[in-house]
């Protein structure tokens, strides 16, 4: 690994190889998301309190500020919508040169294991790697999950051993039982996303068993913009994945901050 990819894995993952990244990507197959109605909004007040930001070019310019100091992951493929059965045709949607001048910290495409477009996707991996070194451009495969396909420790940690083979530098996949055995499998960091809503002390139960099983991190949407206090919420994940908070250290965080 050269010195460009070491340093922008520096920034994603801080000094203790830990990140939580806050994906507001979500509006790239589901248009207006709950809560991502106005991306501006909701990720003013959450950026500063992330590690890292996985988004769109098409948010990130309109809502960003550029003199945020947050680095960003970009989410560099879709061609789908939420109305398709199939979601899996997906293709590289951005060109590494406008990834390049938006000083992206790395991109983000997902591959799609099992399903009808598994070939096209785990090809568009193994190119955008292959661009990505030439750039120093760190690769985050998405492990995403075809509505047949189950989330067990098997399915997750062949699609996570299958997007590491192909070159990416980070993968994105969801918790399970037997996580242990997916991260074991996986020679390179493995972050969880935090999947749909979930009532918040169970989402920070999600995060903390992640961690303890060896996720690097979260990259995390629904769960933190979602949440009736999202300031609270991604303050309480942060205590998880970085200072080694319980569960219940965590919720009284959030629940801190919501009744200031
Ligand atoms: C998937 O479509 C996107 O990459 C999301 O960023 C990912 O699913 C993580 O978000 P959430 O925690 O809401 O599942």
């Amino acid at each position: 690994m050269d010195w460009g990819m070491k340093n922008r894995m520096s920034r994603i993952f801080k000094s203790d190889g830990r990140t939580v990244m806050l994906a507001v990507d979500h509006g790239y197959f589901q248009g207006p998301t709950t809560g991502l109605t106005r991306p501006e909004d909701t990720i003013k007040p959450l950026a500063p309190l992330a590690d890292t930001l996985m988004l769109t070019r098409g948010v990130l310019r309109p809502c960003v500020d550029p003199g945020v100091d947050v680095p960003v992951v970009l989410r560099v493929s879709g061609g789908t919508s939420v109305l398709k059965e199939d979601l899996s045709d997906e293709e590289v949607t951005v060109s590494m040169k406008d990834a390049v001048r938006l000083n992206v910290a790395g991109v983000a495409l997902s591959i799609f294991v099992g399903a009808p477009h598994e070939r096209q996707t785990i090809k568009s991996l193994s190119d955008l790697v292959d661009e990505g070194n030439e750039y120093g451009i760190p690769v985050l495969a998405v492990t995403a999950v075809g509505k047949e396909m189950v989330r067990d420790a098997r399915y997750l940690g062949l699609a996570s051993r299958i997007a590491a083979e192909h070159g990416a530098s980070i993968v994105k996949t969801y918790h399970c039982d037997g996580f242990e055995k997916v991260v074991a499998a996986c020679p390179v960091p493995v972050v969880i996303a935090g999947g749909k809503k979930l009532e918040e002390r169970t989402a920070l139960d999600l995060t903390f068993n992640a961690i303890r099983d060896g996720a690097s991190g979260v990259d995390m949407g629904r769960n933190i913009f979602q949440s009736d206090c999202p300031v609270g919420m991604i303050k309480a994940v942060r205590a998880i994945v970085h200072d080694g908070a319980t569960v219940d250290q965590a919720y009284e965080i959030y629940r801190g901050v919501k009744n200031v």
